[in-house]
Formats: structure tokens, C-alpha cells, sequence
């Protein structure tokens, strides 16, 4: 069974992105699958900064989070759009961790191989989808697996329940068939 890192693009207390996070973890570990949940709050870094990057190296909080990366095979992120974009709390940490440090390191080593499952929660009518489309090309780009199957949940501030359950049907068989085609679909490429 592969290893799925699980993390979302909003670190608000009462994050919509969150919920639906919490209730991927849930579909993905009664497939079997091993999750790894984590919260990007836990690995706060600064602003990208080349002239930083030159005089200290990458934040110690990207380090860590590259070693994580690396020992999972999947992820899936649940990511707010922002001004129909990626957030830049984000965009700003995919940035850190896709450089290098050694000198024998190959380019975007945290991402080779990754298989991604997307998902998004949007009070609005749209569901995220305009952010997804943005994130869904830059991890294309950087050599990332994105999965076609994705989550985008509209309505957001009605849609779970007082348990973290979506109240809809559709939309929870949706999110049950994006984390089965990542579990899926990470099974046949990490053989
Ligand atoms: C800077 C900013 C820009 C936003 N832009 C959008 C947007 O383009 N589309 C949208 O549906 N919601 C937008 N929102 C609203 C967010 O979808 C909403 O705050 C959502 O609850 C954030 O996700 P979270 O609950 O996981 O923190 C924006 C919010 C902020 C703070």
C-alpha cells in the first residue's frame, strides 16, 4: 500500500480545506492506504528570497519538509483558491522546497515521482476549480503526477456536517473517487 502525504493550503483555524483534508485522511486509511497528515503551519517559512537562499541556505522548515516528501509516494492537497490562484502560502513553500541544496542533488528531487490528488472548498458557487487549474499546471510543470480525478466543493460554508462529513452524496462519492484513483494509481507506479 503506498504512503500518502495528506496537507492542505490554508492554516485557519476553521479551514473549509481543512475539513475536507481531514475527511480524505479518513477515505484514504479505510483503503488501507498509510497516511501521513500534517499541517503547514507546523513548517512556516519566510518569503522566497534569492538573496536569503544565497547567504543561508533553505529555511530549516523546508529541509524538513523535502526529507518528508521524499518518503511518500502520493500526496493529496486541499487548497483554497485565492484570487482564482494558488495561495501563496502554498506556492510559497512548493517554491522552497523545489531547490536544491547539495551539489549532487538533482533538480526537483522532493517531487520525483509524486503522484497528486487535488481537492478544493470554496464558499463560493465555483468550488476552487480556477486555483486547481493554476496548481494543477505548476506541479505538472515541476514533473509532479497530477491525477486527473479531483474534488472541488462548492457551497463550502453549508457543506459539512457537525461531524466533518459532507452532507451531500455526490460530492462525498466525488472526494471517495479522487482518493481511490490516487491510492490507486500511486500503487501502480511506486511497483
Ligand atoms: C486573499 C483571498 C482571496 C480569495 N479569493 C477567492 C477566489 O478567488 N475564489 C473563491 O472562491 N474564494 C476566494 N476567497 C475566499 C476563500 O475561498 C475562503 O476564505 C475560504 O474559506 C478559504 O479557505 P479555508 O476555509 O480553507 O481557509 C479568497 C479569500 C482570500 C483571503
Amino acid at each position: 500500500m503506498p504512503k500518502l502525504l495528506f496537507f492542505s493550503g490554508s492554516t485557519r483555524q476553521d479551514s473549509l480545506n481543512q475539513k475536507l483534508l481531514n475527511l480524505a485522511v479518513t477515505i484514504a486509511q479505510d483503503l488501507g492506504a498509510e497516511v501521513t497528515p500534517i499541517n503547514l503551519k507546523d513548517f512556516s517559512m519566510p518569503i522566497f528570497n534569492g538573496d536569503d537562499e544565497v547567504a543561508y541556505g533553505l529555511p530549516e522548515n523546508a529541509k524538513k519538509l523535502k526529507v518528508i516528501f521524499a518518503k511518500h509516494d502520493g500526496l493529496f492537497i486541499a487548497s483554497p483558491e485565492h484570487n482564482r490562484s494558488i495561495p501563496a502560502l502554498l506556492k510559497n513553500t512548493l517554491d522552497w522546497i523545489s531547490r536544491t541544496e547539495a551539489k549532487d542533488e538533482k533538480p526537483l528531487a522532493a517531487f520525483k515521482d509524486k503522484v497528486v490528488a487535488l481537492g478544493s472548498v470554496s464558499p463560493g458557487m465555483l468550488g476552487g476549480l480556477h486555483g486547481l487549474i493554476q496548481l494543477r499546471m505548476m506541479l505538472t510543470y515541476i514533473g509532479v503526477n497530477v491525477i486527473p480525478a479531483q474534488t472541488t466543493i462548492i457551497s463550502g460554508l453549508q457543506a459539512f456536517d457537525s461531524n466533518g462529513m459532507l452532507k451531500n452524496a455526490r460530492q462525498l462519492e466525488t472526494l471517495k473517487r479522487t482518493v481511490t484513483d490516487l491510492v490507486i494509481t500511486t500503487s501502480k507506479l511506486a511497483c
